[in-house]
Order: C-alpha cells, then sequence, then structure tokens
C-alpha cells in the first residue's frame, strides 16, 4: 500500500456514517473535516436538491469531480464524499491519489433505517425507495471494494469506536509509508 498524502478518504453508500465518523476522527486525528457534498453546494451556491432538480445528475457528478479535484493539494484532512463519488473511473483515480481510502458499509436494513429519517437525497425521492437503495448498493459494491484500502462495517459500531478504528489503522499505515 502506497499513498501518495497523508489524507483520509471516506466513502460508502448514502447512511454509512461517513460525515458523522468524519468529524469524529478528523477531531482524533487533529486533521481538517472536508465533505465534498458541502464543497459542491459551496461552489454551486445552491443545494444538492436544487443542483438536480435544475441541471440534473449529470451535472452534479461534473461538480462533484472537480470538488474532489480541488483537494488534490490538501494535506492532513479527513475528507467525506459523496456516496457516488466511486461511479466515476477519474474519481477512483483521484481518490487513490489523495490517501488512504476507507470504506464505511451497513446491512441494508440499517441504511434505509439511516436515510429514512432524512428526506433530501434526490435519489431516494422516488415511489420505492427502498427498492433504490437495494438496487443501487448491488450496482455499486465493487467499485466501493475496488477504491477501498480497508472496509468497516458501521452497522452495528458506535460512530465513535468507528472513527477510533480508522484513526489506529491510518496512523499505522502513515508511519509504515514515512519508513518506505
Ligand atoms: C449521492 C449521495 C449523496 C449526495 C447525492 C448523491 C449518491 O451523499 O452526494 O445526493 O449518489 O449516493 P451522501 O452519501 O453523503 O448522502
Amino acid at each position: 500500500m502506497s499513498f501518495a498524502r497523508e489524507n483520509i478518504l471516506l466513502v460508502g453508500f448514502m447512511g454509512t456514517g461517513k460525515s458523522s465518523v468524519g468529524r469524529r476522527l478528523a477531531r482524533k486525528m487533529d486533521f481538517q473535516f472536508v465533505d465534498t457534498d458541502r464543497v459542491v453546494i459551496e461552489e454551486a451556491g445552491m443545494d444538492i436538491a436544487a443542483i438536480f432538480e435544475r441541471h440534473g445528475e449529470a451535472h452534479f457528478r461534473e461538480l462533484e469531480t472537480a470538488a474532489l479535484a480541488s483537494l488534490a493539494v490538501r494535506k492532513l484532512c479527513v475528507i467525506a464524499t459523496g456516496g457516488g463519488i466511486v461511479l466515476s473511473e477519474r474519481n477512483r483515480e483521484l481518490l487513490r491519489e489523495l490517501g488512504f481510502v476507507v470504506c464505511l458499509t451497513a446491512s441494508e436494513e440499517v441504511i434505509f433505517e439511516r436515510v429514512s429519517r432524512n428526506s433530501q437525497r434526490p435519489l431516494l425521492q422516488n415511489e420505492n425507495p427502498r427498492e433504490t437503495v437495494s438496487r443501487m448498493l448491488t450496482e455499486r459494491r465493487a467499485l466501493y471494494e475496488e477504491a477501498a484500502n480497508l472496509t468497516l462495517d458501521t452497522s452495528l459500531i458506535e460512530h465513535d469506536e468507528v472513527a477510533e478504528k480508522i484513526a489506529s489503522e491510518a496512523r499505522r499505515a502513515f508511519s509504515w509509508q514515512a519508513q518506505l
């Protein structure tokens, strides 16, 4: 394993805890927390639902790639990404260049329960969000695995404990890297 930079990237499906684990992890590592969805929102000057509605998903994906590319100069960051970041090959390449990539997973039931608490996600605003979650998980699973240096299931573990596990793995990976 070798990393171009000391950043930790969190990838994974919606509702796997990337943002809440990411904030805790950043505190533990004394890294800065960045969220690609927030970078996109700030650049676009509107929220994600509005971007999808006015400009469509393809435009959102372009903004998302630009947001990830804009972070290429950063180091010592925890970067939480949107659930669809792994869809593009360019993004998967950028993730590898940016640092240590951790994939958060959760069971389909836990994901559905978590995303049901928040109605902001445009891809789940349809008649059968449960089936959508199931289909998208099947479509994306291999891509998350391909992108990740480490995968952790967050279904049954507190976010703080997940952050602790990532911090210890990342410290090990970064110190190993420093010896090369
Ligand atoms: C998306 C996930 C969302 C957001 C957008 C699209 C996806 O981010 O980027 O709604 O394609 O899975 P979260 O994973 O943070 O919810």
